[in-house]
């Protein structure tokens, strides 16, 4: 059996771009890889990179474990946990801390960036937050990491370290491979179509959460910012702020790029955006009426035992071949 792994921090609501980039694929991709173990995960270690309130992280745990759930991930086919009750992540990641080294911790493009938003100072598992997450996907010899264009640069490091652990103390750790999607793998801000659609942007207009009101969804879809001409073409490099609008209608209608031009070919901004406005509520509203069941439900808990459980075989297994190969504790 092959193994796939991903996860996502519950730090705040889940944007757009975390669906479309990454829970969507994990979907199609849960019925395509019929020989294939999944395990899905709830980063919430990587979520105290940052100062988190403890009653807001417990909420969002759990809000993004049913979020998981309502937009369709299969628990009889997922492994689906929270990364902090499986012990094995902090283990090995401080492992994964003696494998790589300082630069290219700080080669990192998203420690670059996150880290001149740090006003209160820079915790040092900022830094090493790659480290952590090498040691998520090693520690299960995953085949493939589905996540969104840009956690690759963290994928690359994730595969480097385990070439040079093998090579160090023997053959250890499978190699993994990213899987980024064809459309979708960086959906941009609504407001400034060069940035990143992220949780933290500081315009709230420029970032749809799957669980806002629907017609804050509306309102944030028509007013989105398009560019200087009328034509709805895709063109990410002269028209930003349209392609990645056609890139949202494509992903959630399941149309191609060429036949939603040709159907819009004598249409407005406005008109289009009303549109795709609309069939994105549609799409939206019966995630968020599963959502709600979800969180009420005792569910919930036994599918995140029944994860961890798993999860946490295969991990202990992992981490003893790797104390061993390291001469850490005693052979018993
Ligand atoms: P996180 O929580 O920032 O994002 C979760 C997933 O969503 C994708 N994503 C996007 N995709 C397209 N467009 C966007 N605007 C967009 N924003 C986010 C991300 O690429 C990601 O796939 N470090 C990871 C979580 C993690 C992980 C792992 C992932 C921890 N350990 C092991 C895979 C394997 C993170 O912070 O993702």
């Amino acid at each position: 059996m092959k193994r796939l792994v991903s996860g996502i921090q519950p730090s705040g609501s889940i944007t757009l771009g975390n669906y479309l980039g990454a829970i969507k694929q994990f979907i199609a991709l849960q019925e395509e890889l019929t020989d294939t173990e999944f395990f899905i995960f709830i980063a919430d270690l990587h979520a105290i990179t940052v100062t988190q309130d403890k009653t807001q992280l417990r909420k969002s745990i759990r809000s993004l474990a049913a979020i998981y759930l309502a937009c369709g991930l299969d628990p009889e086919k997922v492994n689906l946990f929270v990364q902090s009750e499986v012990i094995e992540h902090n283990q090995l990641g401080y492992i994964m801390e003696s494998t790589v080294y300082v630069p290219e911790l700080e080669r990192m493009t998203q420690y670059k960036d996150k880290k001149l938003k740090q006003q209160a100072g820079i915790k040092s598992n900022l830094l090493t937050y790659p480290a952590l997450m090498a040691a998520d996907i090693l520690l299960y010899d995953a085949d493939i990491v589905p996540v969104g264009e840009d956690q690759k640069q963290h994928l690359e490091l994730t595969r480097d370290l385990a070439i040079r652990f093998n090579s160090q103390h023997g053959d250890t750790f499978k190699v993994p491979e990213p899987l980024t999607p064809k459309i979708g793998g960086k959906i941009m801000s609504l407001q400034d179509p060069h940035k990143k659609m992220s949780k933290s942007d500081e315009n709230p207009k420029g970032v749809i959460f799957l669980l806002d009101d629907l017609n804050v969804i509306k309102n944030k879809i028509k007013s989105a910012v398009t560019d200087s001409d009328t034509r709805i073409v895709y063109d990410v490099e002269n028209k930003p702020g349209i392609s990645n609008l056609l890139s949202i209608y494509s992903i959630i209608t399941g149309q191609s790029i060429s036949e939603i031009e040709k159907t819009y070919a004598n249409s407005n901004y406005a008109e289009f955006k009303a549109n795709l406005a609309e069939k994105l509520v549609e799409y939206i509203r019966p995630i968020q009426e599963r959502y709600q069941t979800l969180l009420a439900s005792p569910e919930l808990d036994l599918v995140l035992d029944k994860g961890r459980d798993n999860a946490r075989h295969i991990a202990y297994r992992k981490i003893q071949k790797v104390y061993k190969r390291l001469g850490l504790g005693r052979i018993k």
